[in-house]
């Protein structure tokens, strides 16, 4: 371990560990921009010098290229480096076309920061600046090359980390350029993370542009509810309005990077179409009025043909707090049919991966890039759960074996950053490897009993889930012993249901009596719903997810719940004719036009009560009490123990 002296501070660090790092671990920042922690060392930009006063190497070096060795004394602030890193700012702003003030970087620029922080602020530079032209990278990226300080983050992401072959670098001295090889959008299905990557503002999120700064965004921390990874994110809003998503660090489940889908995906979150109003046979009412007319409708139809006729319906799109209390409203309502999925398919693969998964065998990233080989059974990897693929390139990249298993062809689209050998069957794999072997399976192909071969094999296991909490909805399912909705009504044991979060194919709706339903987007049941109660979408709702390893992890409401301000229509400012002449309208409102939205564990408590049940303190009850202390910016927590305890 070696231990070294970095401004009169004593540190000792792990074996490998650069000077910039281990002056960080003692809180000191070293001013850097290609620099980061999940690419391999560029030392590209000069800007990370410190002094060396004394042990093995001396003099001005770059701490970022600089393993920390035996007897380094370090200084940070010595003027020699101070001047270095001067020298190196004013360089690197020679040719920038110094746009701060209408930049939509602007707030969130490293190169910002550290020319302020560098002290350069009068420009000795009087020739002519280079400049370049952007290209069109596609309807998520915004280009603008001359803001580039050449630090090669965004070629050593793109290529070396995430595999893309479309995007590099070309050019020569001063004028190398980043950017596509040919016209075109960008390929990678991980290209938004440039936006996070670049250290300036060369690439930003054309979705969200000149919205808002940086210190507007309202933000919490969250978990991305696309697939069932559960990816660490921060929604950021502004005017109830989700503007941008940028990735959160967690290195237990997604390290520092999300996926496009992640990132572009959320125009659902602010489409002024939402359903946002309760409503009674068509007409709009009060929330209260909606749930006294869906209890009394529970209530009427229990009594007529008997509480195992009905079911409360849910899905994997649900909070765990809204699932543990759909049990709970299923109780109240007298012994009414639980559904957590519609599918029978999807509950017997999620609940055989919650029966099978276990501390010891479920695999998480970390293991994943570890791996010596992987089996990916029947699986596009790119569709199911994006952020595993880069895992696997890692281990690839390692010297792993991949191997794809009895799957169709994966659509070129979805070409995996990593080569694999497709295989008939898992016994054409090497399982002797045991611990070190992953398979990972598709959520399509969850044959329970295939599912506990692997499980017998000595691999770890990933097992995909359908939807951001299908693991939940698995071991739900499980503990209460439920039916998927299509069993029940093949078998015409249900006559009536109730719906939340649950997409029921239209399908299978007819026949049946749809007694109340409380969602967040449009669908048949909502349509079909003689009551409705609209709920919140994960951004406007606190809640917990447990993801594909196991792991539960809490979501915290980012913004309110309501339209979002732009496009808001006339109606709402107070009339039609103030709403022209008022710009920003200063027409003030007690209430937020369409924020009527409730969580939908909230709506279940308020019919629990209803119904005649004790009213709900808190929805993480019994064994489930042990995540209520759940910290929303740590590394989550996995729920093994919590589920065998009891
Ligand atoms: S485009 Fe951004 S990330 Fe890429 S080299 Fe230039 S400044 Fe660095
Ligand atoms: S891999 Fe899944 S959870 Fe992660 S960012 Fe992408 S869609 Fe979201
Ligand atoms: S951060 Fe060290 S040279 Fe760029």
């Amino acid at each position: 371990m070696p231990k070294l002296i970095i401004d009169d501070i004593p540190v000792e660090v792990a074996p490998g560990t650069s000077v910039l790092e281990a002056a960080r671990s003692v809180g000191i920042t070293i001013p850097h921009f290609c620099y980061h922690p999940a690419l391999a060392i560029a030392a590209a930009c000069r800007l990370c010098a410190v002094k060396l006063l004394d042990g093995p190497v001396k003099g001005i070096q770059m701490s970022c290229a600089l393993p920390a060795q035996d007897g380094m004394v370090v200084s940070t602030t010595d003027p020699e480096a101070l001047k270095m890193r001067a020298l190196v700012i004013e360089w690197l702003m020679l040719n920038h076309p110094h746009d701060c003030p209408v930049c939509d970087e602007g707030g969130e620029c490293l190169l910002q920061d550290f020319t302020i922080a560098g002290g350069h602020s009068r420009r000795r530079y009087q020739g002519k600046k280079r400049t370049f032209q952007n290209q069109y990278l596609g309807e998520g990226i915004h280009h603008e090359m001359n803001r580039c300080i050449e630090c090669y983050r965004c070629v050593r992401f793109y290529q070396d980390y995430a595999g893309g072959t479309d995007f590099g670098v070309t050019g020569s001295a001063g004028r190398v350029y980043f950017g596509r090889f040919q016209e075109g959008q960008l390929e990678s299905p991980f290209s938004g993370n440039l936006v996070d990557i670049c250290p300036t503002g060369v690439f930003t999120d054309k979705t969200g542009r000149f919205r808002a700064r940086y210190w507007d965004y309202q933000f919490a921390p969250s978990v991305c509810q696309h697939c069932s990874v559960g990816c660490n994110t921060s929604p950021q809003n502004f005017q109830r309005e989700t503007i941008k998503i940028v990735g959160r660090r967690n290195d237990q489940v997604n390290g520092w990077f999300i996926c496009d889908r992640a990132r572009f995906d959320k125009g659902y979150l602010n489409d002024p179409q939402r359903p946002r109003e309760p409503r009674l046979d068509g007409a709009t009412c009060g929330y209260d009025v909606a749930v006294d007319a869906a209890a009394k409708s529970i209530a009427e139809f229990v009594r007529k043909n008997g509480a195992d006729s009905l079911a409360v319906v849910g899905s994997p799109r649900l909070s765990l707090e809204a699932m543990i209390l759909l049990a709970r409203l299923a109780r109240a309502a007298g012994g009414a049919r639980i559904c957590y999925f519609g599918d029978a398919a999807q509950q017997q693969g999620s609940v055989a991966a919650a029966r099978l998964l276990h501390e010891e065998n479920s695999a998480h990233i970390r293991e994943i890039e570890q791996a010596q080989w992987v089996a990916l059974h029947a699986l596009d990897l790119i569709e199911e759960a994006p952020m595993l693929a880069l895992a696997v390139r890692k281990a690839f990249l390692a010297g792993a074996q991949i191997f794809l298993v009895d799957g169709n062809p994966i659509p070129e689209r979805n070409t995996p950053p990593f080569k694999y050998a497709a295989v008939e069957s898992l016994d054409d794999v090497p399982f002797e490897g045991g611990g070190k072997g992953i398979v990972i399976c598709g959520a399509g192909r969850k044959d329970p009993e295939l599912l506990a071969h692997i499980a017998s094999s000595g691999a770890k296991l990933v097992i995909l889930q359908p939807g951001a909490n299908g693991f939940a909805a698995g071991l739900l399912a499980q503990e209460h012993a439920t039916s998927p909705l299509t069993e029940l009504v093949a078998a015409r044991q249900v006559r009536g249901v109730v719906c939340f979060e649950a997409d029921v194919p239209e399908g299978l709706l007819s026949g049946l009596e749809v007694l109340a339903s409380a969602d967040w987007r449009r669908g048949p049941v909502e349509a079909k719903s003689p009551i409705f109660l609209p709920t919140t979408t994960w951004v406007e709702s606190d809640g917990t997810a447990i993801n594909y390893e196991g792991r539960a992890q809490r979501f915290q409401r980012s913004r309110v719940a309501g339209l979002p301000l732009k496009g808001l229509d006339p109606k709402y400012y107070g009339s039609a004719t103030e709403a022209v002449t008022l710009h920003p309208p200063r027409v003030h409102r007690k209430d937020i036009p369409g924020g009527a939205e409730r969580d939908a564990w909230q709506v279940m408590a308020q019919l629990i009560v209803r119904l005649g049940g004790e009213p709900v303190v808190e929805p993480l009850a019994g064994k489930w009490s042990a995540l209520r202390s759940l910290d929303p910016e740590g590394e989550g927590v996995r729920i093994f123990d919590i589920v065998s305890g009891e």
